[in-house]
This record gives structure tokens, C-alpha cells and sequence, in this order.
């Protein structure tokens, strides 16, 4: 079978049928997220087998964001990944199934108090500093505990990238980071230099999501680069994340391995035309670890034809997956026991949510399918747990891992108790 993460393809995954989806309905209810913990492992052994160089340490740092539940966490820790957390739930989460906290950047534009000191009493590793006040308090906790803390400096390079495109010297107002030729980037470097308790270790940068045109990491490389130059020591260097991932047979992002290779050539490169050392390169992927490996399924209830529109409704919608409606994201989706040559119409899938934006998928080309037959929605795995919902008070589906034969919850379907349990 062809690897889904060599091709750059969109590729489905065959491990499902309908009985299966019925045997995992039965047991753990619809809507329900599916992840195939294989394709998750390939994805990291990808980028362990080829984010390297003998020129510089590599790091793979995996953003959990895109998908943090526990047991995810655990097989993060097994594959020998790092963790990019971005708060106090993040790291909670990490430190909770005893993730190394040296192994653990901590990242946040308005990082709270209570954030600084967790991140300082559990020792962990790094932490990004993204703003001049975040390094002026972060100074004093230290101060306070007479502790010494290794810090990245995030950046903003003034590169933005967005799958096909990218500018350069754009995004002058972002939220994060500190412009390259600021003020405050000179007051944070000259605290670094006179505080013993603030070691700067290197520079983070993040440029987008979803990218396909890595010539966008080329051109943020190079502003990165061209900053240590101005070193005297080797620091190190976080790319972030971005890497792009296949959702429909449109989606042609670059193969990871090729990602890879791209970003080591690119960067040894650089150096070397720079004359300029490296200690560490850092990536920090998300959706291209879990995107693909994540899928929903869900139950197809009523149909309504309207003038122009099939509709057919499922059993979930904006709460376990809320990038339709939010970044209008384009989703494949099969309906579970029907031939391939079925004759297919042009459907649109939509949630139960009273938001008429309660739309999975416009325009999907399936086979005739009837209330109780389950749909198969790809490539969620990645922001579509991490971004549920209790809106209009709907339960948050059941997580479960899939290993060859075998299916095990990693997190349990809310209940309706749970909904009120908070409410006074
Ligand atoms: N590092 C930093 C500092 C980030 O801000 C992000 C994502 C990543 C790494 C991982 O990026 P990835 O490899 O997953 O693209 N909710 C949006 C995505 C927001 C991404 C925010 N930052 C979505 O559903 O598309």
C-alpha cells in the first residue's frame, strides 16, 4: 500500500468498513473521532528519519495544540518527540502522564502569572518568550525564586504564509512575536545579555498553517539566520509548525520526507553561505502529525431537498468540528458500505446546531445513503477535537485509538450530567 505520508497524495485509509463502523458505533456511540495510531507513528518516524543533519542537533517538537488528550501525549513521550504547549491546560495535561518537562516549550503570547510560575516550579525546558513585559516578568519570578530559566525569543519575521502563497515583510502587526528590527527585540536581547537568570538558547518563529509552498520556510530561514549571525555562540532555532496536510483530492501538500530533506538542505545551506554556526534546528508540527491519522464518524439522520440543496443531516456538526464554519476548511467524506461505482449526487452535509453555518461539507459528491447509514468524514484529527464545543449544549464525542484489530477509548463521550456539573 502506498504510504500516505511519501505521497503527498490524498490517500485513504482502508482500515474501516461497515462493519467495523457499526461494531465501533455500538460501542462508543456517533459522532465519534477515530484516530489510526500506525498512521500517527509514521508521521513522527517520517520526520525522526529525516529532520536530521550531521551539521547541527535536530529537535521535533510536537504542537499540542492540534490534538492533546493524554494517551496522545503518552505516545508522544514513546517516539521520543518534544511538546510545545501554549497553557497552563496544555502543560497539566503533559505533566500528568509524567511527559519530561525539560522536553517541554511553553509557548503564549499573554502568558498569566500563575502560567510563568507552573512552567518554573515543574522545571520546564524552555520557555518562548513572546513579548518585552512577558521577559520583564518572567525576569522578576526568577529573581524571586532565585531560579534560572532557558528562554526562546519569538520572532516575527515578517514572512506569512497560507498554503499557496506567502509575503514577505508582512503581518507588521501580528500578535505574536517581536518585529526583527524593533526596539523591543533590542531591549529583550539586552536583558538576555545582563540577567543571570535568563539564558537565551535561541529564537522561535511560526509562519502559518496549512503550507505548501516551502519556499515561505526558505524565506523565514533566512531572516532566522541572518539573526545569529550576530552571535558569537551557536544558539538554537525554531521553525515552528505548518507543514500542510492532505483534506480533499485538491490538497497536494509536499511529502514530509521531502519537507524534511527541503528544510535541512535549506538551513545547512544557509549556514554555510552565512558562515554562521548552529547549535539546534527545531520544527514544531501539529496537524502534519494527527491531521490525516483523525477521522469522524457519524450517523446520517433526516434529508430535506430544498430548491437548490440535498441536505442530509449527521448527528454532530460545528461543536467537534468547528473549521467548515470557521475557516470554510474543505473535508472528503464516504458513506460506510457503499460500492465505490455507486451512482453519486452532490450533497451538503450539515450539523445539528441551530447555526445555519452548521455545515461540514458543501457540495460532496456520495452515494444515496438513508437515516442510520454512517458517514466516514477524513482527516479530522487535527483542531477538531482540540476545538469542541458544548454549543447548544451537545455532548463532546468519545476519542477512540485504533491499532491494527484492535479500538480503545482514550477519552469517553461527555454525559448529560457533565453539562451541568459546573452550573450553580
Ligand atoms: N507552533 C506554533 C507556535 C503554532 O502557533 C502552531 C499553530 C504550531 C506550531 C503548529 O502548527 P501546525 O503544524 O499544526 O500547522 N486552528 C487552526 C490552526 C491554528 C494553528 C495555530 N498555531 C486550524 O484548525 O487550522
Amino acid at each position: 500500500m502506498m504510504d500516505a505520508s511519501d505521497s503527498g497524495a490524498f490517500v485513504l485509509e482502508e482500515f474501516m468498513d461497515l462493519k467495523r463502523a457499526l461494531r465501533l458505533k455500538e460501542k462508543y456511540q456517533t459522532p465519534l473521532y477515530l484516530y489510526d495510531v500506525e498512521e500517527i507513528k509514521e508521521k513522527i518516524h517520517t520526520f525522526r528519519n529525516y529532520f536530521r543533519s550531521s551539521f547541527f542537533e535536530t529537535e521535533i517538537i510536537y504542537a499540542s495544540k492540534a490534538f492533546s488528550v493524554k494517551e496522545m501525549i503518552r505516545l508522544v513521550q514513546k517516539e521520543g518527540l518534544s511538546l510545545d504547549v501554549v497553557s497552563l491546560g496544555e502543560l497539566v495535561t503533559a505533566l500528568s502522564v509524567g511527559f519530561d518537562p525539560k522536553c517541554i516549550y511553553f509557548h503564549g503570547n499573554n502568558k498569566s502569572e500563575e502560567e510563568l510560575l507552573a512552567a518554573l516550579e515543574n522545571g520546564v525546558g524552555h520557555i518562548v518568550v513572546d513579548n518585552l513585559e512577558e521577559l520583564k516578568m518572567l525576569e522578576q519570578k526568577c529573581l524571586e525564586k532565585n531560579q534560572t530559566v532557558a528562554v526562546f525569543l519569538r520572532l516575527n519575521v515578517g514572512v506569512e504564509a497560507h498554503t499557496h502563497h506567502f509575503i514577505v515583510t508582512a503581518h507588521v502587526d501580528s500578535k505574536f512575536g517581536v518585529g526583527l528590527d524593533s526596539s523591543e527585540l533590542e531591549q529583550m536581547l539586552a536583558i538576555c545579555r545582563n540577567s543571570s537568570h535568563i539564558r537565551l538558547d535561541g529564537f522561535h518563529t511560526h509562519i502559518g498553517s496549512q503550507i505548501f509552498d516551502l519556499t515561505a520556510f526558505d524565506a523565514a530561514m533566512e531572516k532566522m539566520v541572518s539573526v545569529l549571525s550576530t552571535f558569537p555562540t551557536p544558539l538554537m532555532l525554531n521553525l515552528g509548525g505548518g507543514f500542510g496536510v492532505s483534506y480533499t483530492e485538491a490538497d497536494r501538500p509536499v511529502p514530509l520526507k521531502e519537507v524534511c530533506t527541503h528544510l535541512i538542505f535549506t538551513m545547512e545551506k544557509l549556514l554555510r553561505e552565512k558562515n554562521v554556526s548552529l547549535r539546534r534546528f527545531c520544527i514544531e508540527p501539529g496537524r502534519s502529525i494527527v491531521g490525516e491519522a483523525g477521522s469522524t464518524l457519524y450517523t446520517i439522520g433526516f434529508s430535506k431537498q430544498t430548491p437548490h440543496k440535498l441536505y442530509y443531516f449527521v448527528d454532530g456538526g460545528m461543536t467537534d468540528n468547528i473549521r467548515p464554519a470557521l475557516y470554510q476548511a474543505q473535508y472528503h467524506a464516504t458513506v460506510l458500505g457503499k460500492e465505490q461505482n455507486e451512482k453519486k449526487q452532490l450533497v451538503t452535509i450539515a450539523g445539528k446546531c441551530c447555526e445555519s453555518g452548521d455545515v461540514l461539507i458543501e457540495n460532496c459528491l456520495l452515494p444515496k445513503a438513508s437515516p442510520g447509514d454512517l458517514l466516514w468524514v477524513h482527516t479530522t484529527g487535527a483542531y477538531g477535537y482540540s476545538m469542541s464545543s458544548n454549543y447548544n449544549k451537545q455532548l463532546i464525542p468519545a476519542v477512540v485509538f485504533i491499532e491494527g484489530d484492535e479500538d480503545y477509548l482514550v477519552v469517553r463521550r461527555q454525559t448529560l450530567e457533565e453539562l451541568t456539573e459546573r452550573e450553580i
